[in-house]
């Protein structure tokens, strides 16, 4: 038995690979640090839990869920929505309920393009956006994005036989893996667009809740008419550290939330009723306990960079998300570079090419490792 053509034309998931690679050297004894994937070391905080474990114990949340997630959680998820971005949300047709954000994003593709249509795509990008679009038998255009350039794409450059066969517009702020954070203007700008070439803007805001020196990054559902043309990804791991707990939203245009609820249907059948009890607890965390988590982030955030500067590597301070984006030396490419330092320093992060391939000459570092695990990876680096 041979697995399907569709499968066989994926790349591997990068991560799954390298994780492998991880385990190995561990049980060879060896102390890695890793630091090549946002997952929050932090814990998931105590109300949080023990929403999810006292209503567990209910028989009622011990059976199938709704699939659309329940009312209850929508209406919390607007509630904040609109405390955070100013924008309201009609909890019951402008909103899908996910299982994380990147099962929305994997979906997503299969219930708005055809065969054929083109996704206009950042490169580089979360990986998970082209494999989504290749599923669903459409086509990647790239737009390569640069330092020069701020990190964000020129959509004018987009030649117009591609615009015209192009169906979405794929963008995310604060961006993984840049760290790079979008002005307003170029929302509006994007969402003008989206509306001149009839394309679904698709914005990925996972890492909303993650941000630095009082930044509070904004939603490109706040440009006002943006719900006509566009979705917004909202993850519950980064903001409050339940990478585990799986959950996620996709927010904005009532038509294409319908579609992929009704996709979802007949794919799974929603989420653990206690996880979206956890999830309505926390949203009602207070701006304090956010504040704090980022805090811890902020500091390490800080360590690194000084490290990475010492070790002679360009690099920009990030107003948010889990990502340092440095600049390697001339001379070797980043997957040589990263693997160079796991041997040297048994320092794990990513060559900046697993996310296309204008990530050449950058390294991806996250922030996800204890604070004494990142102040002696910031030693190693620095030796
Ligand atoms: C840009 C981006 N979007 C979405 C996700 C998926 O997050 P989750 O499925 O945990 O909500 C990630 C995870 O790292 C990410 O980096």
């Amino acid at each position: 038995m041979e697995l399907s053509r569709r499968l066989r034309s994926l790349p591997p998931y990068h991560f799954a690979a390298y994780s492998r690679k991880i385990a190995e050297l561990r049980a060879s004894g060896r102390d890695i640090i890793n630091l090549s994937i946002g997952d929050p070391d932090l814990p998931t905080p105590p109300e949080v839990l023990d929403a999810l474990t006292e209503s567990a114990r209910e028989p009622v949340n011990q059976r199938y869920p709704e699939y659309e997630g329940m009312a209850a959680l929508r209406e919390a998820f607007a509630a904040w929505f609109a405390r955070r971005f100013g924008v309201e949300l009609d909890p019951r047709r402008e909103m899908s309920v996910l299982i994380g954000s990147k099962e929305g994003l994997a979906h997503l593709p299969m219930a708005v393009m055809d065969e054929g249509d083109v996704a206009l795509m950042p490169n580089p990008a979360y990986p998970v956006y082209p494999t989504a679009v290749a599923l669903a038998g459409g086509t990647v255009y790239e737009l390569p994005l640069c330092e020069e350039g701020g990190w964000l794409p020129e959509l004018e450059a987009v030649p117009a036989d591609t615009l015209a066969r192009a169906k979405t517009l794929w963008l995310n702020y604060p961006n993984n893996p840049t760290g790079a954070a979008a002005p307003m203007a170029f929302f509006e700008r994007a969402v003008a667009f989206a509306r001149r070439h009839d394309l679904l803007l698709i914005h990925d805001m996972a890492y909303a809740e993650v941000r630095f020196d009082g930044a509070r990054p904004r939603s490109i559902l706040e440009v006002p008419g943006a719900k006509d043309v566009a979705v917004e990804f909202h993850s519950f791991s980064k903001a409050y550290n339940m990478a585990g707990a799986r959950l996620g939203m996709m927010v904005g245009n009532a038509q294409t939330c319908e579609g992929l609820t009704r996709l979802k249907s007949n794919l799974d059948t929603g989420i653990f009723r206690p996880l979206q009890i956890a999830g309505i607890r926390a949203l009602a965390l207070p701006e304090e306990w956010v504040a704090e988590r980022n805090a811890i982030y902020q500091r390490r955030r800080d360590v690194m960079l000084a490290a990475l500067r010492a070790a002679g590597m360009r690099v920009a301070t990030p107003e948010a998300g889990l990502y340092l984006w440095p600049r390697i030396p001339a001379g070797e490419t980043a997957a040589d570079f990263a693997l160079r330092l796991l041997d040297e320093t048994s320092v794990a992060v990513t060559p900046g090419t697993n996310f296309g391939s204008a990530g050449e000459g950058y390294l991806r570092v996250t922030l996800t490792a204890p604070d004494a695990r990142i102040a002696e990876a910031a030693e190693r680096l620095r030796r």
